[in-house]
């Protein structure tokens, strides 16, 4: 064949797959290049631990970091813009403002540093490498996705924790003989964990916190070694090795509960709940039983931060939508239960390259979700006050990916310091739109569009009780879309979704 017919043939290949390609439109416009601080405004900590936070911050490297209104206790690194030292001993708010500056311009932003009892003041984000790498997690993986949190600019939007879910412990086995546990009855992890002291020094060397996982039974949901029976020891190891997060997962304490009643189904985690409130360090506590006896009502009781609702997104089946939605949809109905330190958590935020859950050895791929349905994805998480955990593989995050990701004022509008989790103002077949009241005494609106066919949808402001002129803004675009009185409509395509603030015009 001849060079030329070979490479017409090579173009024409192309564009079909070009053709085949579905359109993922880019919204959220690039970050600018002067600086611009992200990230909550509030954080919680307790009295006298060792204390950790990276400053997100967008804008052109390097930057240059200041504080006024610091505790003494704790020390600003100006060129990485990363807070360590000891939390005060005082309880109380302290006021701190941020700033940052680079060639280009300076930013600043409040900073509510508030010591007492309660973490996670704001949903937790960061990434968690089951939906990537289930059994074949590492130690080098983690550290990779933990680089990958800074270089891909996720950190600078406030993503902050890097979590090691199952797998890392050893699964006992008659045929290896490998004993789970040191004579001392402390968890050993396998060996593609070498030195866990080591790995959470690197993630904090980062500014970046570290999370990890168990279960309260004899087995995790993987036939890992579990807690049973050696809760303290593992709860103060973790701490001893520099871990901030604990998973819990109910998994085979099925074998164990004596019945299916509300008490032994809160036991294991009261006990976990105690022991992490009393270690030595700050460590976000995350309930996973997977929203079994209204946990909603007792998992802030129970000590924990964060409780998944539902079962495993990735297991949910797609249905007339996909699985997303019918998790979200029941996590929307949590609504009134969730507040600063006590979040619904829906699971993992699945796009870009993720794996099949039920086929573990598959290599990721590509997500088989529309553009609109991501933007419907990310937002129903932001409305819902979700923990923002990425589960994809870091590394192959593409600019799409990262675009639904990492668009601050949607991050913002997760991270409210009020803490209130939407509303359900309209849920029919082909409707779904939630509401949720805002700090600063806007309201932000997500309408979904649930059809298979673009769609026009109207929310009143009897829907959505508000009154008088409103300015709307256009939260993925980042734009002011102009006042509206009365309703606002917009026609939406199939699965997508408008995802506004509404703010009183003034007059
Ligand atoms: C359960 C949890 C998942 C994951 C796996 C690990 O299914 O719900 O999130 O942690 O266990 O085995």
């Amino acid at each position: 064949m001849r060079l030329s017919l070979i490479l017409t043939l090579i173009a024409a290949a192309a564009a079909v797959a070009n053709a085949q390609e579905p359109a993922r439109p880019i919204l959220t416009p690039k970050p600018a290049p002067a600086p611009a601080i992200h990230g909550p405004k509030v954080y919680g900590a307790r009295p006298g631990r060792p204390f950790l936070y990276r400053i997100p911050c967008t804008g052109v490297r390097p930057l240059r970091f200041s504080a006024a209104g610091l505790p003494p206790s704790l020390r600003l690194d100006p060129a990485t813009g990363i807070l360590s030292g000891e939390t005060p001993r005082q309880a109380g708010e302290y006021l701190v403002t941020l700033r940052a500056s680079n060639a280009r311009g300076q930013a600043s932003r409040a900073f509510k540093l508030v010591v007492g009892d309660t973490l996670a003041l704001t949903p937790p984000m960061g990434w968690n490498d089951w939906y990537s790498f289930y059994h074949r997690i590492t130690d080098k993986l983690v550290r990779a996705a933990a680089d990958a949190l800074v270089s891909s600019g996720m950190a600078d939007f406030g993503y902050q924790y890097v979590n090691i879910d199952d797998c890392w412990m050893v699964k006992p086995d008659p045929a290896t003989g490998e004993p789970p546990r040191t004579p001392q009855g402390n968890i050993r992890p396998n060996a593609n964990f070498p030195d866990m002291s080591a790995l959470t020094s690197y993630i904090h060397g980062k500014g970046l916190k570290a999370g990890i996982y168990t279960s309260p039974g004899p087995l995790t949901c993987a036939r890992y070694e579990g807690s049973y029976q050696h809760e303290a020891a593992d709860a103060r190891q973790f701490s001893a090795w520099g871990f901030d997060f604990l998973k819990y997962d109910w998994c085979s304490y099925d074998k164990i509960a004596r019945d299916k009643s509300l008490e032994e189904a809160q036991k294991p985690y009261r006990q976990m709940g105690d022991l992490v409130r009393n270690l030595d360090r700050d460590v976000v506590f995350n309930l996973c039983q997977y929203g079994r006896n209204d946990v909603w009502k007792w998992g802030g009781d129970a000590g924990g931060q964060c409780w998944r609702t539902t079962g495993d997104l990735g297991l949910e089946k797609d249905a007339e939508l996909p699985g997303f939605y019918s998790i979200g949809f029941k996590n929307a109905e949590h609504f009134e239960f969730a507040g600063p330190g006590r979040w619904n958590d829906p699971d993992y935020i699945l796009i870009g390259y993720v794996g099949d859950a039920r086929r573990n050895d598959a290599p990721s791929q590509l997500t088989k979700l529309t553009a609109s349905e991501q933007y419907s994805y990310m937002s129903m998480w932001a409305l819902m006050a979700s923990p923002l955990i990425y589960s994809g593989d870091m590394a192959h995050l593409d600019p799409f990916t990262l675009n639904v990701l990492c668009n601050a004022e949607v991050i913002d509008l997760d991270q409210d310091p009020l803490g209130k989790q939407a509303r359900i103002v309209r849920k029919t077949p082909d409707e779904f739109i939630l509401a949720r009241q805002l700090e600063d005494g806007s309201l932000a609106v997500g309408i979904f569009n649930l059809a298979k066919q673009p769609r026009k949808i109207e929310a009143s402001w009897a829907d959505l009780q508000v009154e008088g002129a409103q300015q709307v803004r256009d939260l993925w675009r980042q734009k002011q879309l102009g006042a509206a009185s009365g309703r606002y409509a917009e026609t939406i395509a199939p699965h997508g979704v408008a995802l506004l603030r509404l703010s009183p015009a003034r007059k």
